[in-house]
């Protein structure tokens, strides 16, 4: 394998990552390797904020505090609702198939079967704590920007996470954040018009936890592509 493809076939969304830190200089390499993806006119439309040490455990505490508040108070959770819709409204086929194999994958791995509730919120809540990461990132983007410029976001991601397997650091890029973007924005002093993309764990894995054995499938290229020609 080349590096490009070892690279692209060891990133994984890692769920347990050690406590071992990640020096600035190495976030600041890989934020500038990120930043070297295309954006339409070059617009370059991200900005990142970067959590560590005791300002990540304030920030995670208050977000893991009101996660748990929805749980006991349902009626809550209208009040923290993501800035865009990642999801659809209404799931259908085939999406809504392979979005719940992969859930059930997951718990089932962890022991965790239908209907256990508090095993799923204490599994989910740990996107509250960047899965232990010692650096979280949040990213955001102007929200008068047009949709063509998520494209571009997308790219700066990946970027991100295909950097970050070159120094031997594993990732997770996080929606679940986005529904605490009211919480998380004054927190970072993000402007009013900025709106959370999603955050990112960053750190070493955890190869002793079972949750990073969890590796997920693909649809083949065969199977969404239509050639056509003579
Ligand atoms: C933008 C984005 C947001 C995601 N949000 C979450 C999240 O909040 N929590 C989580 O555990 N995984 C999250 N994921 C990871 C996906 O579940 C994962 O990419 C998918 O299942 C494929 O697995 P892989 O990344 O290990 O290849 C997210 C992925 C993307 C691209």
């Amino acid at each position: 394998m080349n590096s490009v493809e070892s690279a692209i076939q060891s990133r994984m969304s890692v769920r347990a990552f050690t406590k071992e830190p990640i020096s600035r200089e190495i976030v600041t390499k890989l934020l500038n390797l990120s930043a070297r993806a295309p954006s339409g006119t070059n617009t370059q439309p991200w900005k990142a904020y970067v959590l560590e040490g005791a300002l990540l455990q304030d920030l995670c505490q208050q977000v893991c505090s009101t996660y748990d508040s929805i749980a006991k108070n349902p009626e809550l959770e209208k009040e923290y609702q993501p800035n865009y819709d990642y999801y659809p409204g209404k799931w259908f086929s085939p999406y809504i198939d392979r979005r719940r194999e992969n859930g059930w994958s997951l718990y089932g791995l962890l022991g965790i079967a239908k209907g256990e509730k508090e095993k799923m919120h204490a599994q989910h809540r740990k996107n509250f704590e960047f899965f232990g990461a010692p650096v979280g990132i949040f990213f955001t983007i102007d929200k008068e920007l047009g949709r063509g410029s998520m494209l571009d976001y997308g790219m700066f991601l990946q970027n991100f996470m295909i950097a970050a397997r070159g120094e031997g650091l594993h990732t997770c890029p996080q929606a679940a954040w986005n529904s605490y973007s009211k919480i998380i924005l004054p927190f970072v002093g993000a402007g009013d018009h900025e709106m959370l993309v999603c955050g990112m764990a960053l750190g070493h894995a955890d190869k002793s936890d079972i949750v990073n054995t969890f590796h997920t499938p693909r649809v083949s290229a065969e199977e969404f592509t239509t050639w056509l020609g003579v």
